[in-house]
């Protein structure tokens, strides 16, 4: 019976999935246990008899773990998020006592929630990006009015300049004219721009009057790939692989916004000379619960790691002035989002980058082209 009780919390300790430790007063470890041990490559016999000084020497949260351990032995215990290695471990340590309650040593556990803080990040930058976008279209709205009565306004002194002009100017009248015709194209331009602008941020502000049908991506795809290309032809050879894919819940405008920034990001990303060795390719395809995933990937630049977290920032831009604005992305992030899907990118520096989005499907949609309710009964 002894035995089996042993036996039994043996198991539990080596497949816990976590990692339990105690020490001496001497900060030394007196045993560690735990799936989570192994899951780092470490072995309990590596660790026991080890002080905790040498174990965490040169990592940048020793100090921090050290103190956790000497409130422990004044009788404190305390709860805290540690970095090892590169995982993130939630911990708590405690004062191991004796029979008698007298303090022998730490106890400590340690949950690895790496994963977790990972899923937080995203949660928390899809947020921020989700405030982001409604802000964006909401300034979009209100740049818009006063703009139209400036560019009316512009086009209107333009128009009544080119009458005043004189049959036969002097000089210096001309020279003056001249200018006052240069300042206002000037004008001209910079509220074009800034109409584009505007145009494409409340590309975010889901209008009512839009269609949201359920559509066949592929179409929609097509099309965005007429408009680039001619701009691909002169880069690469784009690749299509279009297989069946379930009809999803969209604006075949929106969607096609999306599809259209990609594949211009993608041509931007590979350089001039090697039209047959570049290739952008787009496909299609299924994932295991349903949803369709649409990839677009180049052999282009690629994005440096230090960069990937900023990419779907507003006015994130690496392109020259006049190239880029850093709304693409951006954009397409809050369209994908509205519509309950997910983007997300992976590029291996200087070999290339793939786009992946993923958009459930439309409600009753199986096959694309083809609605078939099997389950009449269940609605
Ligand atoms: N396919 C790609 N390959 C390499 N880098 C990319 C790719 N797509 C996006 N990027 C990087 O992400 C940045 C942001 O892209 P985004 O489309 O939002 O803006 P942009 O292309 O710079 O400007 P805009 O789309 O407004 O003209 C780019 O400047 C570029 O550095
Ligand atoms: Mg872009």
């Amino acid at each position: 019976m002894e035995i089996d009780a042993d036996l039994r919390l043996s198991f539990v300790t080596e497949q816990l999935p976590a990692i339990l430790w105690t020490t001496d007063r001497e900060l030394r470890f007196s045993s560690a246990v735990g799936a989570g041990l192994a899951a780092m490559g470490i072995a309990s016999e590596q660790v026991v008899g080890v002080r905790l000084e040498d174990f965490f020497a040169g990592d940048s949260m020793a100090a921090r773990n050290l103190a956790a351990h000497r409130a422990a032995l004044e009788g404190q215990g305390t709860s805290t998020d540690a970095r090892f290695g590169n995982r993130v471990f939630q911990c708590r340590i405690d004062p191991l006592r004796d029979g008698r309650g007298e303090i022998t040593g730490t106890i400590g556990v340690a949950l690895d929630i790496t994963e977790r803080k990972k899923m937080e990040a995203k949660l928390i930058q899809a947020e921020r990006l989700a405030s982001m976008g409604t802000l964006a279209a909401g300034v979009a709205h209100e740049i818009n009015n006063p703009l139209t009565y400036v560019m009316a306004n512009i086009g209107f002194v333009a128009d009544r300049l080119t009458k005043l002009v004189p049959r036969d100017p002097s000089p210096s009248v001309a020279t003056q004219l001249q200018e006052l015709a240069t300042a206002l194209a000037e004008a001209q331009e910079g509220a074009s721009r800034v109409r584009q602008i505007v145009r494409d941020l409340k590309i975010l502000a889901r209008g009512d009057e839009e269609r949201y049908g359920p559509i066949d991506v592929r179409g929609v795809i097509e099309s965005s790939i007429s408009m680039v290309s001619n701009q691909i032809r002169m880069k690469a050879q784009l690749v299509r692989t279009l297989a069946d894919v379930p009809l999803v819940e969209a604006s075949e405008s929106r969607l096609g916004q999306v599809f259209l920034n990609l594949l211009v990001n993608a041509t931007q990303a590979i350089d001039h000379g090697d039209v047959a060795g570049n290739k952008i390719a787009v496909c299609t395809s299924t994932d295991p619960v349903g949803r369709a995933v649409i990839t677009v990937s180049d052999t282009g630049a690629g994005i440096p790691p230090e960069v990937m977290g900023r990419i779907f920032d507003p006015f994130f831009t690496t392109k020259p002035l006049g190239v880029g604005t850093g709304l693409g992305l951006f954009i397409c992030h809050g369209i994908v989002k509205a519509l309950g899907g997910e983007i997300a990118a992976e590029s291996a520096p200087g070999r290339g980058t793939t786009f992946r989005v993923t958009l459930p499907p439309a409600r009753g949609a199986s096959k694309a082209g083809f609605h078939l309710n099997l389950n009449p009964g269940r609605g």
